[in-house]
């Protein structure tokens, strides 16, 4: 069975081909990435962008695949979580393809993407999930046939902090350099800790407190090494801790990392050590993969549509706050 997959909830435009007729499960992996020229996404801007590269993302997945949609058994599309206006192009192309190519069509969640493929690709079986992204920051675990939230940011995203932050202080964009976030970077030269409040509520964190204390911290004079480190260790340290937690409460033997953020090295080497003091196995799923592409999309659709689960075009709407723990998971036990 091949699979197309569509992704166009922010930034990126990505479209993937899967079979599971290979190992080798990835046939085509395109994608088109928009970066704003300065400040966060504009999410017109960003849609514009998508709109105006999907066809030649598309033929480009058709072609490294050497298939064309005749030959596809189903067309999966990220129907959310994100924003409105990038949202509506992915489920538009995907809505006009299955119209037109008369194929089924399979209502993927973005955040489930996120998890399947970074099930598939390291191998993890039943972790304690953690999910860092631009927009997400979440614990979940998989319970009772769905991905559980067992706890969650209660304002803005890892992501989303890191990001503004540098962006208020001019360390950015671009935010990401050479694997590291640039506050990551700009962290290493920092030397002494300053007092950052520090909120994990429950399983929950919470992170716009954080924020505002740093930017004020650097506004009223506190180097910002010092700052950047600070930040760091206060964001990082308080999603250990609900890492943690979901282990202890879960008993799950393994902790996956997934999402745009995962990618973080200093973050990286945190939960090592968490893995290592709670005896459990630890999964990053490599940068390529974490962060927002097609093929996820693609994967979890296929696992979907085996599982019967497809959606009539006239249904096919976009939903802005679709939230993980709203999916049925049917094909796991
Ligand atoms: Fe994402």
């Amino acid at each position: 069975m091949k699979v197309l997959g569509i992704e166009s909830t922010a930034h990126t435009f990505g479209v993937g081909v899967v079979s599971d007729e290979h190992e080798d499960f990835i046939l085509a992996d395109e994608r088109a990435n928009y970066v704003p020229e300065k400040g966060g996404i504009h999410p017109r801007e960003a849609s514009r962008f998508l709109a105006e590269k999907a066809p030649e993302v598309l033929r480009r997945a058709l072609d490294s695949a050497s298939i064309s949609l005749s030959d596809v058994d189903a067309i999966a599309v990220a129907l959310g979580p994100g924003l409105g206006p990038c949202l509506r192009v992915g489920a538009t192309v995907a809505r006009a393809l299955a119209a037109f190519f008369k194929k089924p069509l399979v209502p993927v969640n973005h955040a489930v993407a996120h998890i399947e493929i970074g099930l598939r690709i390291t191998g993890a079986r039943d972790p304690v999930i953690v999910y860092l992204s631009g927009g997400n920051t979440a614990v979940l675990a998989f319970l009772k046939g769905r991905y559980r939230v067992f706890g969650e940011t209660l304002d803005i995203a890892l992501g989303n902090l890191l990001d503004t932050f540098a962006r208020e202080v001019g360390l950015g964009p671009p935010y990401v350099v050479g694997g590291f976030h640039v506050v990551d970077r700009c962290a290493e030269k920092g030397r002494r800790l300053l007092e950052l409040p520090y909120v994990v509520r429950g399983q929950d964190v919470a992170f716009s407190g954080l924020l505002t204390a740093a930017l004020r911290a650097y506004r009223q004079g506190a180097d910002l090494e010092d700052v950047c480190l600070s930040l760091r260790e206060v964001a990082y340290n308080s999603i250990i801790e609900i890492a943690a937690r979901c282990l202890t409460q879960t008993k799950k033997r393994e902790v996956m990392v997934v999402g745009g953020v995962a990618a973080s090295p200093i973050l990286r080497a945190k939960f090592e050590t968490l893995a290592k003091i709670y005896g459990v196995d630890m999964y990053v799923v490599p940068p390529k993969y974490a962060v927002d592409n097609g093929v996820m999309i693609a994967w979890t659709g296929l696992l979907a549509y085996k599982s019967g689960i497809v959606i009539d075009i006239a249904n096919a709407v976009i939903r802005q706050r679709w939230r993980v723990d709203e999916v049925d998971i049917p094909w796991r036990r």
